[in-house]
């Protein structure tokens, strides 16, 4: 366990401090979660930060990422290139032109007009691409979790649309099909909403590799894998899925070779959340007509929980996390930035509070930092501070720093 009051002591607040042997354990239990042989993608969305890519990698993971800057990160760790899928909708010939050239080879198509944008794409860097066809399966399983297809989508293609259009498609010369990307939800807490999902992912795939005549060397059933955000608690436990998953294959896919289709599977909160504990200190505490509220050295500048959506953040702590005793005491929790909507957490309940307390915020691995609106007010970004086996490797802090017009054409 890091010496968090050291850390704060030595780097000062607000900063996160990843924990790599929590990191491991998760993807150790993913791994166990999973058919034997299944490919886990990291999504770098979750926490791009090349420390925890590096370990990731060394542990086996491959790569997903959406953006130059996630590739930028991904070599920044070392990895391959070759070990990436390039996902996301709107990709741009620039972004395209850039993981090209970096060696990617392996694109998640998103649409007709995305598919023959990477396949341009290819056609300019004289290189042949594998493309994966993202799918908007025709109807969602229900249960938990943040839904992403199976319903009218900005992602992927309809599965009806595929069906009736394919066979007149003539994918770009560069672009190789090699099978389907799902990825219909996000944290989905109870294993049956997930393997729901997947099934119905697998029977879409085997019916349109049928149907369509689209070869099925890969398939990646995207993920959902749920954790807990900044909240106390801990991942589920998918105990299940992986009988669960065989067996669909099996009904769905009784003929296929053995190995093939290759599983993949993606995942960012599962893998990273629980490694992250973010320190923020308490710099005033206040009454405002009956209601306590912590006053604190950041907000959504640090821990935005993509508070720009409109969401409520969730954040408590645990009674321990204050890192004293005292009378227990309920106060909201808000930062220093001018709009009240800079709030972490309302009505919490803490063990004792004053000011130059240094508050832990648990499982704040994934879509914390980067998914904070880091601009805004223009204060100092949180510090980042890796340790394992219970200490400091490495410290840093992002920023976002102003380019001249030149600086921006080189
Ligand atoms: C295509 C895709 N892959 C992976 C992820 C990562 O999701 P999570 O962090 O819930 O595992 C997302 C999240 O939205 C996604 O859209």
């Amino acid at each position: 366990m890091p010496d968090f009051d050291a850390i704060a002591e030595r780097y000062g607040t607000p900063v996160y401090v990843y924990d790599l042997d929590r990191l491991e354990q998760a993807h150790d239990d993913l791994v166990r979660t999973l058919p034997m042989g299944s490919l886990i993608y990291y999504s770098l969305k979750a926490n791009p930060h090349p420390a925890l890519v590096r370990r990731l990698g060394g542990l086996g993971a491959r790569l997903e990422v959406s953006s130059a800057g996630e590739l930028a990160a991904v070599l920044a760790a070392g990895q391959s290139s070759r070990n990436v899928l390039y996902t996301g909708p709107g990709k741009t010939p620039a972004e395209l032109g850039g993981a090209l050239a970096a060696g990617v080879r392996l694109f998640s198509a998103e649409s007709f007009a995305d598919i023959r944008r990477i396949g341009a794409a290819a056609d300019r860097h004289s290189v042949r691409v594998d493309c994966l066809l993202r799918v908007n399966a025709p109807d969602a399983a229900g249960g938990s979790g943040l839904r992403m297809t199976g319903t009218s989508s900005q992602f992927g293609f309809d599965y009806e649309q595929l069906m009736a259009e394919w066979a007149a498609f003539r994918p770009p010369a560069p672009v190789s099909v090699r099978g389907f990307h799902f990825f219909p939800l996000t944290n989905a807490r109870d294993e049956a909403t997930l393997l729901d999902e997947m099934t119905q992912s697998i029977r879409c795939a085997a019916q349109l590799s049928q149907r369509l005549g689209i070869p099925l060397e890969l398939l990646d059933l995207g993920g959902g894998f749920a954790a807990p955000y900044a909240v106390p608690g801990s991942r589920p436990q998918y105990t299940s899925l992986r009988a669960g998953l065989q067996e669909a294959l099996d009904t769905w896919l009784p003929e296929r070779d053995k190995g093939r289709p290759l599983l993949a599977f993606e995942s960012g909160r599962y893998l990273v959340a629980e490694c992250g504990t973010f320190l923020v200190s308490v710099m005033e505490v206040k009454e405002s007509r009956g209601r306590a509220f912590a006053v604190l050295d950041a907000g959504i500048n640090a821990l935005g929980g993509l508070s720009a959506t409109g969401r409520l953040l969730p954040v408590s702590v645990g009674p321990e996390d204050t890192g004293r005793q005292g009378p227990t005491c309920t106060a909201d929790l808000v930062g220093p930035l001018c709009t009240p909507l800079d709030r972490l957490g309302r009505q919490v309940r803490l063990n004792g509070l004053t000011p130059g307390d240094v508050l832990r915020v648990p499982n704040t691995g994934a879509y914390g930092l980067t998914a904070s609106l880091l601009g805004f007010l223009s204060r100092p970004v949180a510090a980042e501070v890796i340790v394992s086996s219970g200490h400091v490797q490495e410290t840093s802090r992002l920023a976002l720093v102003r380019t001249t017009e030149g600086e921006m054409r080189q």
